[in-house]
């Protein structure tokens, strides 16, 4: 009889989103065929999980439920309860849950403290200066010219970030953190840096502590609207592979980035479990870590795990016992691609509470993952959040993937609806 790590019969996945949603398929459909329990999940992930009514900011009700579930794997989706010990708590309960301890987590709860682990570690960053008086922000800016980024240091729900183009801008930006408080404590350290420019790329990796498996190169599409423009959103599109950042170079990122970063994690007695997902920028003078995030990212991850051929939760749980295979993950060929479905209003006001249509036609042809979604009154479905969908399929080539998405897209309909039609656009030959 051959050894192998143990195999959980049940995992619970913590969340309740689109990113939540594909990592439940793709759990799901592990050889071992798991049950997936989620909380607190939404109306997709019921259709292939219990669902459980815990929030995700309950950690002792979590534990409860990981215990009276006797689960196998906690699999964490959010930042927050990461950031917040979740993990740690899991595992002061005998539990192992896939994330890192708050400790490693602060590698995104603190953009600062990610900048002294990246200069400790050799990484290429962005630079930047950490300011926490506006007299102090407004020298750096004087001192760094446009364009700019300012930064709130702590989680902001993505909304902590200005590329500011002029001076006025740059200084509202500080204000909004240092005087207003908008972020409250998470801004009251903020990082200016240095704008850079170049296509930004998200390579995601599964680490266990001091080993790292990644995954390919993805990238998402921020602005609202087509040819990036308007404001910023939680993301409208994702796609994998994407050619500019090739097999070859991505292993070389991870040597120049994750392995660095693990390595010094592990150096200070916090080594790092989980997903370490750099966010990177491919200037003219090499690549630039923009941030880190310790999870998967919402919508890279509805297309990275369409393409898993591999025994995902096999993965997340040998990770968990710091037990990772040297050997790669199986990885499709094929290209996935994911457009999002989002809420008249967003991303500054969102309405909510419309019926959507077309949810069995679209799940026909791609896979349609939940992200801000509600059982209506008729046994239907209505929106409940900024982005309410994201549907993702998986082509022989990124325009098969992406003419299959947008097919299922076209079978969805509420009022309101906002999609960019140019998700993966160009790439691959795909029609723009
Ligand atoms: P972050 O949350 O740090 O990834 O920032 C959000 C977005 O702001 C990034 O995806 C970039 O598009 C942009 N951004 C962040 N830092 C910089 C920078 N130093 N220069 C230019 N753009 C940036
Ligand atoms: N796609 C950006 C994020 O997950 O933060």
């Amino acid at each position: 009889m051959c050894e192998s790590a143990a195999v959980a019969e049940r995992i619970l996945v913590v969340g309740s989103g689109g990113r939540e949603h594909a990592l439940a398929v793709a759990l799901a459909r592990s050889p071992g065929s798991p049950a997936i329990h989620c909380a607190p999940g939404n109306p997709g992930i019921a259709e292939i999980a219990t669902t459980h009514a815990v929030a995700v900011d309950d950690h002792a009700g979590l534990v409860r439920l990981a215990t009276e579930q006797r689960v196998g794997l906690v699999v964490v989706g959010p930042e927050a309860p990461l950031v917040a010990g979740l993990v740690d708590e899991m595992a002061a309960a005998g539990i192992a849950a896939f994330g890192p301890t708050a400790a490693a987590a602060r590698l995104e709860g603190s953009k600062a403290f990610a900048k002294e682990v990246m200069a400790s570690a050799g990484v290429p960053a962005a630079a930047s200066v950490a300011v926490t008086t506006v007299q102090e922000g407004v020298a750096a800016v004087d001192q760094m010219g446009f364009p700019i980024a300012i930064k709130a240091d702590g989680l902001a729900s993505g909304k902590g970030v200005v590329v500011a183009m002029r001076r006025a801008e740059a200084i509202e930006a500080i204000e909004a953190c240092l005087a207003d408080r908008r972020f409250g404590a998470a801004g009251d350290t903020v990082l200016i840096e240095e704008g850079l420019v170049g296509p930004e790329v998200s390579l995601l990796a599964v680490c266990d502590g001091t080993r790292v498996v990644r995954f390919p190169a993805a990238r998402d599409y921020k602005p609202i609207g087509d040819g990036n423009t308007g404001p910023n959103t939680g993301g409208m599109g994702s796609v994998s592979p994407i050619p500019d950042v090739p097999d070859a170079l991505a292993d070389e990122l991870v040597e120049q980035v994750h392995r660095p970063v693990v390595a010094e994690m592990a150096r200070r007695g916090t080594p790092f479990t989980g997903v370490l997902y750099a966010g990177l920028m491919m200037t003219v003078d090499g690549p630039r870590v923009l941030e880190f995030n310790t999870r998967f990212g919402d919508p890279e991850t509805q297309a990275l795990l369409p393409r898993v051929d591999g025994d995902l939760a096999g993965l997340l749980e040998a990770a968990a016992h710091g037990e990772l295979p040297d050997a790669p993950f199986a990885i499709s060929d094929d290209p996935a691609v994911a457009v999002v479905l989002a809420s008249e209003g967003y991303p500054a006001a969102p309405v909510t509470g419309d019926p959507i249509e077309g949810l069995a036609e679209a799940g026909r042809i791609a896979d349609v993952y939940h992200a801000g979604t509600a059982p209506g009154e008729d046994g239907g479905v209505v929106t409940a959040g900024g982005r309410v969908l994201a549907v993702s399929a998986r082509g022989a080539s990124v325009a098969d993937a992406r003419a299959a998405a947008y097919r299922a897209a076209d079978a969805i309909r509420f009022r309101g609806m906002q999609r960019r039609s140019d998700i993966a656009a160009g790439i691959d030959g795909a029609a723009s």
